[in-house]
């Protein structure tokens, strides 16, 4: 069994892929399963941790002992990690949120007409949730950590993400051509406010959320 060193320890953590709805049948969405941030929410449990995961289209298991929130937007998803945040020992944010959204919803079904070219998506940007809680910190002393989904320069532009956020951890892991989204491994590099860098060897995602909370505890002793 794991050592209890979230004990007494209120953690927050979004997990799974936000859907931005363009119609009632529709909608934009990205490739997250929820995984690794389950397996956040799971060892959180095992070290003693309180946990309240706020998942986005997962369709997983319930982890057993977590408080669990389902959302679907962008929107609903910031509004439930803001409210479990203000009491929180430390929040992170695992999920994919959608950096836009249609700027119209429409009630009925976007119907093709004959003839006719499509209509192009009109977007309007979604708030920055992590960006947020860095300059809010609901509650004092809070430790806010981020992921970074990369395709390319994944170091370079995790220490740029780091700095624009404004959170105390980077996780930054390389996504596309099947790394990271919908597997049972992940790696990656924690970036540390403090100019910290810890490499996470390849390995199941349970283990990389192990040694984020490890930093994370180190950090809130
Ligand atoms: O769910 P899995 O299939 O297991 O895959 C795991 C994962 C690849 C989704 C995960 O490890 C991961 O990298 N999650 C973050 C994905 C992401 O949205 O990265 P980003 O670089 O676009 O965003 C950076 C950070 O800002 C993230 O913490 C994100 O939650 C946050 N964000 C982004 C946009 C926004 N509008 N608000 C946010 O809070």
């Amino acid at each position: 069994p794991a050592e209890p060193d979230l004990a007494g320890r209120h953690v927050v953590i979004s997990a799974g892929g936000t859907r931005e709805p363009l119609d009632p049948v529709r909608f934009l969405g990205n490739r997250s399963s929820g995984k690794q941030g389950y397996a956040l929410a799971r060892t959180a449990v095992a070290r003693g941790a309180r946990v309240t995961l706020v998942a986005a289209n997962t369709g997983l298991p319930d982890p057993a002992g977590a408080r669990v929130l389902a959302v679907g937007t962008a929107e609903q998803l910031r509004e439930a990690v803001l409210k479990a945040a203000a009491d929180a020992d430390a929040v992170v944010m695992a999920a994919a949120v959608a950096d836009f959204r249609p700027a119209v919803y429409a009630a009925g079904k976007i119907k093709k007409k004959d003839g006719e070219e499509p209509a192009p998506i009109a977007l309007v940007r979604n708030p920055d949730i992590l960006a947020e809680l860095s300059a809010e910190r609901p509650r004092p002393g809070q430790l806010v950590v981020g992921f970074a989904a990369e395709t390319d320069d994944v170091l370079a532009n995790g220490r740029a993400k780091l700095a624009r956020k404004g959170c105390d951890l980077l996780v930054v892991n390389e996504v596309g051509n099947g790394k990271a989204f919908g597997t049972d491994e992940n790696e990656g590099v924690v970036l540390g406010a403090d100019g910290s860098s810890t490499p996470i060897p390849h390995g199941p995602k349970e283990a990389l959320a192990d040694q984020v909370w490890d930093l994370v505890v180190a950090r809130l002793a």
